[in-house]
């Protein structure tokens, strides 16, 4: 994604607010900088900066109430609900939601609460491979160009969905319908490499290299393999090889999980391992692999 000024003959600004402006959240307002954007932060005393090739500062209002097209959420997946509650009061304001997080659980969280207080919005959700993170000085680095897709949640409990076919996305974002199995697919690989991660503290590639966490990775992957069959997933891919592909590629990084686990932060487990965990009870499917890892993963139960 890059970003890009309007001409006279684009159509009107999007109405955009930003709910969450750590690294994603910034990375999103700097490509969004040209829409009309607002932001929705606990702390405003700050300016938004990106750092890249150069740095940018990006000073944006905080959202008044005022109609929007999209309010985006990217907080961690289990600030979602409890970030909208606290607004719930200003949401009718808003036409459509969107969730740009990892892991899965809180589309549903969101969706059922949205249905239950009858607030009009429209539920979208999203995934992003870009990759941003937040220095000690508060500084976003944009870290590495990806790509954003998202598409209408659909409720499996009431089979709702936005159906609107006229839906313009905030800019780089591209439109996935089946948005639930680009998540799933993304849920899998995570499954298999981010606890493991956090439970050994190694890097991506480590999971390959040693003998011993190589071997734990080999039974966890092919245990998710296993349970997203069985439980009709149908990914685009053999989970142990594409887990083992996505390891070596990222072999220098540090997963989201150990990041958070290095920095006292909550880590996302709870969205990600917990929720295959839970799909996989409610199915009468047996996960002992993974029963244990989130056992073994610090703040597991
Ligand atoms: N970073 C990436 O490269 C990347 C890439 C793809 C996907 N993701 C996903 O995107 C999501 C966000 O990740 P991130 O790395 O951007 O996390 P992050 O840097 O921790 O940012 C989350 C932001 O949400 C804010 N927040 C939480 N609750 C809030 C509330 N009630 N009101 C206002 N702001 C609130 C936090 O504010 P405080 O600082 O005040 O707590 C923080 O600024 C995660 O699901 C992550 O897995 C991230």
């Amino acid at each position: 994604m890059t970003s890009a000024s309007h001409s006279v003959s684009d159509p009107a600004p999007l109405r955009i607010a930003l709910l969450g402006t750590g690294s994603l959240g910034t990375l999103m307002a700097w490509h969004w900088q040209h829409e009309q954007l607002w932001v929705i932060r606990r702390d405003y005393s700050r300016p938004l900066i990106l750092q890249q090739d150069q740095r940018d500062t990006l000073t944006l209002p905080r959202w008044d109430g005022s109609d929007l097209d999209w309010l985006v959420l990217t907080t961690k997946a289990a600030d979602a609900l409890p970030a909208l509650q606290t607004l719930a009061p200003r949401l009718a304001a808003v036409k459509r939601i969107l969730l740009l997080q990892n892991g899965m659980g809180q589309q549903d969280q969101v969706g059922d609460w949205l249905e239950q207080t009858g607030l009009p919005c429209g539920l979208w959700a999203g995934t992003s491979t870009e990759g941003a993170f937040t220095d000690d000085e508060g500084i976003v680095h944009y870290a590495g160009q990806g790509q954003t897709w998202a598409g209408p949640w659909m409720s499996e409990s009431t089979g709702k969905a936005d159906t609107d076919s006229d839906v313009r996305l905030p800019p780089g974002v591209q439109s996935d319908p089946d948005i639930r199995s680009r998540l799933r697919a993304k849920l899998a690989i995570n499954a298999c490499i981010n606890p493991l991660t956090a439970i050994y503290r190694c890097r991506n590639g480590e999971l390959l290299t040693n003998p011993q966490y190589h071997a734990h990775f080999q039974r966890l992957a092919a245990e998710v393999q296993q349970l997203t069959r069985e439980l009709g997933w149908q990914l685009p891919f053999d989970v142990a090889q594409q887990a083992a592909q996505i390891a070596a590629a990222t072999a220098r990084n540090q997963s989201s999980t150990l990041q958070d686990i290095l920095r006292h932060r909550p880590t996302e487990l709870a969205y990600i391992t917990e929720y295959l965990l839970k799909e996989a009870a409610a199915h009468g499917l047996s996960a002992p692999v993974s029963e244990d890892v989130r056992r073994l993963t610090p703040g597991g139960t």
